[in-house]
């Protein structure tokens, strides 16, 4: 059998509303990721992962979803999806589609026959539940976006619990005619050839039955958004969500070759459990750690042995760097400390999953107060938690609108996109968009990368370095994660293959490598060099 193509593949995500506008409005769209997938080709990834197209109010950009089955006009049609997914597949790129089964828009036809009365044959599709004693909310959950978790619905005098905003009401899980519906939604997707799901806040689909309070979180410093106040025990990760979760892996596992893969941010002992007892969870859980761990040599050295040792047997590793929910990796750490990042995640076991943009590096993008477009940022604008800065559209070239679009974005473009974009970095050998396509090749071409072990070396104090090995074939990383030069002992002398700074290639190395300061390194070991 040959292996899954997710087993080894890279996976590139694409925020739709900011890859490449076709039509000319300022948004992106599907016929736009088309027009861009030689540019995927060429970058050297296997997958692209599109988040939410369908028709939709777009109050959460797209995650608050009023149809499962259809393309939202903004974004195109389903022949364009159709043509995008024949075109992708015929360049031997896979295509993950978002599924967002935790809650629909207010809009969804669904939820409009739910509020409509008591008794409606929906109305048990949606969590209503009685005003407390003093006609408040139900219980003390809290939204993710700010305020309550429960809106009152004056028609019927219940209210609706939504963990993220009022118009995204959750679905009830316990339901099986929801289940239905939405391993439904599923198979329409799959019959028409994706190659799987990203499963959107898959830890909320089943929550406590009681509906108890949360409790307090006993870390709040008083400070931070409004979510952060309670811990989210009894509406998030319950013990009855196994059973959601391997329903929707037998949907998947009806076609072959198709990827379930789900988010939760979730500490590395509650994640491990998402690939079921069976093998029958998710394919994997997205491991967010490398965003929430202290960038330093010795916290991202344990995380990754405590990952390691974590996981499964046979279980598929996985490393995010950033996504359209978090602050830009470039942004956190600076250019140079995104190279070794970069190096970092494309020589870790498991499937990377990459975010449009990082590879050429966009940074800090200031978004003037009127321009602000989430949700999220603009209810608690305090607490700078708006996600908009991570959205900005693609730089392709130094034209007007950096060939994104015709005309001004919905969103700003980084103020360097004249210089920082795909046309002006793509032939120069130092860039870091040169640095990501020379790893996706390594990693391509070398089993020890893509399917390898993985074994900590020791390193000095603030650098950290690994080998990873298949067979005869053994490679080296070391990373220097300070700014001061640093000498790593390796078990051996080698070639070195790549430098996060570019300009080192092919240079033998002998046991002990000097690194400059923020350099990263791949070294091919000379035990498997003829
Ligand atoms: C997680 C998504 O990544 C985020 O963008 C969205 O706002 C929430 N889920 C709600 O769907």
């Amino acid at each position: 059998m040959p292996e899954n193509w997710w087993r080894s593949g890279v996976i590139y995500q694409i925020y739709p509303r900011s890859f490449q506008d076709a039509s000319g409005d300022g948004v992106g769209d599907l016929e736009g990721v088309r027009r861009r997938l030689d540019y995927l080709v060429w970058l050297g990834v296997d997958a692209l992962w599109l988040s939410p197209f369908y028709p939709s109010p777009m109050k959460d950009f797209g995650y608050d979803v009023a149809d499962y089955c259809d393309v939202d006009p903004l974004f195109g049609s389903l022949a364009d999806f159709d043509r995008l997914l024949a075109e992708a597949h015929a360049r031997g790129l896979k295509v993950v589609v978002d599924l967002v089964p935790n809650h629909t828009s207010d809009r969804h036809p669904w939820f409009l026959a739910s509020r409509r009365s008591l008794n409606d044959p929906k109305r048990d599709w949606y969590l209503w539940r009685d005003p407390a004693p003093d006609g408040g909310p139900p219980n003390n959950w809290l939204s993710h976006f700010g305020g309550p978790g429960w809106t009152l619905d004056e028609t019927t005098g219940q209210y609706y619990y939504h963990a993220f905003l009022r118009e995204q009401p959750d679905l009830n899980w316990r339901n099986k005619q929801v289940r239905e519906a939405i391993h439904d939604a599923m198979r329409f997707w799959l019959r028409r050839g994706v190659d799987g799901f990203r499963v959107d806040v898959v830890s909320h689909l089943i929550k406590d039955a009681l509906f108890r309070d949360n409790p307090p979180n006993p870390d709040w410093d008083g400070k931070g958004p409004d979510i952060t106040r309670l811990t989210q025990f009894y509406s998030v990760n319950r013990p009855e969500l196994p059973e959601v979760i391997i329903g929707l892996r037998s949907v998947v596992d009806e076609f072959p070759d198709r990827v379930l893969i789900g988010e939760a941010y979730l500490p590395i002992d509650q994640i491990v459990a998402y690939y079921g007892e069976h093998n029958d969870g998710l394919n994997f859980p997205f491991n967010f750690h490398l965003l929430q761990t202290p960038w330093r040599a010795g916290a991202l050295g344990d995380l990754i042995s405590r990952y390691e040792a974590a996981l499964p047997q046979g279980a598929q590793p996985n490393w995010v760097l950033g996504n359209h929910d978090q602050r830009r990796v470039a942004d956190r750490l600076g250019e140079a400390q995104a190279r070794i990042a970069a190096l970092l995640q494309l020589t870790l076991r498991g499937t990377p999953t990459l975010y449009y943009g990082d590879e050429i590096g966009i940074g800090k993008v200031i978004i003037p107060p009127e321009r602000q477009r989430d949700p999220w940022g603009r209810n608690e604008a305090a607490f700078n938690v708006g996600r908009d800065p991570a959205r900005t559209p693609m730089q392709w070239d130094g034209t007007d609108f950096a060939g994104f679009s015709r005309h001004e974005p919905w969103l700003p473009l980084s103020a360097d996109h004249a210089s920082r974009n795909v046309e002006n970095m793509r032939f120069d050998e130092d860039s870091i968009l040169a640095l990501y396509k020379h790893l996706l090749a390594l990693r391509r071409d070398h089993t020890a990368l893509h399917a390898g072990a993985w074994r900590r070396l020791v390193a000095p104090e603030k650098t950290l370095a690994y080998e990873r090995h298949f067979g005869d074939e053994r490679i080296f990383v070391a990373l220097n994660l300070d700014a001061a030069a640093a000498l790593v002992q390796l078990p051996a002398s080698g070639r070195l293959l790549v430098s996060t700074q570019g300009d080192r290639r092919d240079e033998t190395t002998g046991v002990a490598v000097s690194l400059r300061g923020d350099e990263g390194v791949v070294i091919l070991s000379s035990d498997c060099l003829t």
